[in-house]
């Protein structure tokens, strides 16, 4: 439906060396697809996005959109925005302050030139209804409560019922409940619709709820493509591991047995761990494990041979969302564990065992510029 490759989009600053802010990203979206830009700010996922649009030109790379180019470096092609048949919710929703909500959302069909007042009509109707604000056509932009001024960018987005709907961060700027409603609500809509959307977004939970599938971004690159859970649970680098929630990280070294089977040593200062996921990954190789504080349990009764099983001390306890987050001190490394346990399995002295599943510890190897740092656990 959408494809994009190797787009590269560089902006010009005077005096300064320019760096790309797009930078070789290719992906491909299928018809009726929930697809998330995912990264920190300034990794480039609005002008990614402004590239589909045709609002940006960039310096190499192909877009084809239903199999058709609309832009392609080598060849020339360069389709303007209004020819694409793509909808689009900016992240300041850019509607229109001086008009109602009726003109708003009928301007994309009077700008591509339909003077059909009838058919005019009953597509804004459609649209506003779509997005519950039936019967507010006649209000003024200005008297509209910032998720009513969004539902109107959004009914200005599907009117003229596009092929591809983009959207840049469009509940960032709604209260957290609302944002809540919101989530839900385009989730479903875009559902029904089975329209294929881009979505942008910074937020790790919402790109995590709302898609089918998320491509993490830093630095103008896609570091991990993939559907929300394996991104969450299998990260292939470290920045995608503490990017997507909190985890603990813990350095070693990869000692693979000959034939062992998905399950593979790590020599870490805490001692041995089992981990998996560590394939690709050459025997002897610096390795960062990833387990995240709920893959972390304290464990009241083990066996004595039991692997992954370390003692600590409790440091902190801190309320977390009806579960009970713990810092624990291991052998001077700090680790993060969250437990729906009420305590009651902690010694009088303080002092806890922890089971780490080895099918959550994630072996990944250290990212490039870490590799002289000393091994340690951060969170
Ligand atoms: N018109 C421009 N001129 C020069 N540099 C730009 C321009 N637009 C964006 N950039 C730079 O390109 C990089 C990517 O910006 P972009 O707006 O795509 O980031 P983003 O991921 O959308 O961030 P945010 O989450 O803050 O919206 C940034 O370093 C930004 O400063
Ligand atoms: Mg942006």
């Amino acid at each position: 439906m959408l494809d994009v490759q190797n787009l590269i989009k560089q902006f010009k600053v005077r005096g300064a060396a320019a760096v790309p802010a797009v930078d070789d990203v290719s992906f491909t979206i299928e018809q009726g697809e929930f697809f998330t830009l995912l990264g920190p700010s300034g990794c480039g996922k609005t002008t990614t996005l402004r590239c589909v649009a045709g609002l940006e030109r960039p310096q190499s790379g192909k877009i084809h959109l239903r199999g058709r180019a609309v832009f392609d470096a080598r060849d020339r092609v360069f389709v303007v925005p209004n020819q694409r048949n793509i909808g689009m919710v900016f992240q300041s929703y850019a509607i229109w302050p001086h008009l109602t909500v009726f003109n708003n959302v009928a301007f994309p069909l009077k700008a591509a030139g339909q003077r059909n007042v009838k058919s005019t009509r009953d597509k804004v109707a459609r649209a506003l209804n779509l997005v519950g604000l039936s019967g507010f056509e006649e209000r003024p932009a200005t008297q509209l409560s910032g998720g009513q001024q969004q539902r109107v960018a959004l009914a200005r987005a599907l009117v003229k019922e596009p092929d591809l709907l983009l959207l840049d961060e469009p509940l960032s700027n709604l209260d957290t409940k609302l944002r809540e409603r919101m989530r839900s609500e385009l989730k479903r809509l875009q559902r029904e619709l089975g329209i294929t959307t881009l979505y942008v977004t910074h937020d790790q939970m919402e790109g995590i709820l709302l898609s089918d599938r998320i491509a993490v971004m830093n630095g103008g690159r896609i570091l991990q493509l993939g559907k929300p859970d394996d991104v969450y649970e299998r990260p292939d680098n470290q920045f995608v591991a503490d990017f997507m929630g909190s985890t603990n990280l813990v350095r070693g070294i990869l000692r693979k047995e000959v034939g062992a089977a998905a399950l593979e040593v790590v020599e870490t200062d805490l001692g041995p761990l089992l981990c998996s996921f560590a394939a690709r990954l050459a025997s002897g190789s610096r390795v960062v494990i990833s387990v995240r504080p709920e893959n972390i349990k304290i464990a009241k009764e083990c066996a004595p041979d039991e692997n992954n099983i370390l003692e600590g001390q409790v440091k902190e306890r801190t309320y977390y969302l009806g579960m009970v987050e713990y810092a624990i001190d291991v052998l001077g490394c700090e680790l993060r564990v969250r437990s729906a346990a009420d305590g009651a399995e902690i010694n009088g002295n303080g002092t806890v065992r922890l089971r780490l599943a080895a099918d959550k510890c994630v072996a990944i190897a250290v990212d490039k510029g870490e590799q002289s740092h000393e091994i340690a656990a951060t969170v």
